[in-house]
């Protein structure tokens, strides 16, 4: 943390001195600056984050090629080798014990960060695809429609969900699920049978700190979350450039996001400039841009 600290107090200095901020994302307003956490190798499936160490967990192939699950710690600014398992593409965390659950060829793994030991946990015969854990997991399988519960060593189908093909899901604070399927979102509330249509834009999913419910448009760069007033979604802002694939939240409630454009990890961290969007183009050409209130070269 203190390089990062010393890198960001730097910038916040040069931005006070000139005049000038780096938007490189632009929320509530307020620019972000970006630091690149990952680079070199693409990196496959879901991103989890400890948000008890702020570590994210992440995996890669390298050029070999050989799979590799890894981690970085945002707080010491160090890699981790997450010993016991090469490939995974899920990945969730019990933020109350910081177990990291990891979803590799052949079930569920469990990593221990305290004792830094992997064991096999459930589900030894399938692939998982997708994975969050709130009060217990919720996980879908590879090639297999539906999405499922495991918790007491019992795996159960969500019943509104079992003819459906679901590619990305999140369960948010009011145990709501919003999930894409044949690029659609659909919101099944909690407690109803009734699956409704909320969205035929494509979007990626992801929940906060709070478990609020965020939505990322990869195309247009937009950041959008819902108001839980009014049930619909509201934009927060944009990413200022590239494209915006996986979003995760940290600790402090930054984001921390995978460019699939240059195959980079990216960390945000507010450096308090103000800036605005706009949308640029129209129709599947539409982008957002961020401006910086003070300069135009971002
Ligand atoms: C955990 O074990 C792996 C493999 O032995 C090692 O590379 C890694 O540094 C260890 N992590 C920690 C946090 O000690
Ligand atoms: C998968 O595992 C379950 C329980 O461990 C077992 O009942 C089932 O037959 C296995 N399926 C395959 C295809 O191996
Ligand atoms: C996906 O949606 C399209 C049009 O929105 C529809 O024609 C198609 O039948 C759907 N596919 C499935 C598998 O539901």
């Amino acid at each position: 943390m203190k390089h990062l600290l010393i890198l960001f107090g730097l910038s916040a200095l040069t931005t006070v001195i000139s005049g000038k901020s780096h938007c490189h994302a632009c929320f509530d307003s307020i620019c972000y600056s970006k630091a690149r956490i990952f680079q070199n190798y693409p990196i496959s499936g879901q991103l989890a984050v400890d948000r008890v160490a702020n570590v994210v967990y992440f995996h890669y192939e390298d050029t070999q090629p050989l799979d590799h699950t890894v981690a970085f710690d945002l707080h010491d600014i160090r890699f981790l080798n997450i010993p016991g398992i090469q490939f995974s593409f899920a990945r969730a965390v019990d933020q109350a014990t910081r177990e990291a659950y990891i979803g590799g060829a052949n079930g569920i793994y469990k990593y221990n960060p305290i004792t830094n030991v992997t064991t096999h946990f459930a589900l030894n015969n399938k692939t998982i695809w997708h994975m969050q854990f709130k009060d217990k997991i919720y996980y879908t399988i590879f090639m297999t429609k539906g999405l499922y519960t495991y918790e007491k060593k019992q795996s159960k189908p969500v019943v509104a969900l079992k003819d459906y093909t679901i590619d990305d899901f999140i369960v948010d604070k009011r145990d709501d699920i919003y999930f894409m399927s044949n690029f659609t979102v659909y919101k099944l509330k909690k407690g109803e049978n009734k699956v409704t249509i909320f969205s035929t834009i494509i979007y990626s999913l992801t929940t906060d700190i709070n478990d609020n419910a965020y939505f990322i448009q990869r195309d247009t760069r937009g950041l959008y979350k819902i108001d839980y007033r009014t049930g619909r979604l509201t934009e927060v802002g944009a990413f200022g450039s590239g494209s915006p694939f996986r979003t995760v939240f940290d600790n402090f409630n930054n984001v921390i996001y995978y460019d699939g454009n240059s195959d980079e990890l990216f960390y945000l961290t507010p450096n308090y400039g103000r800036c605005k969007v706009t949308d640029e183009g129209k129709g599947r050409k539409l982008k957002k841009k961020v401006s910086s209130y003070f300069d135009s070269d971002i």
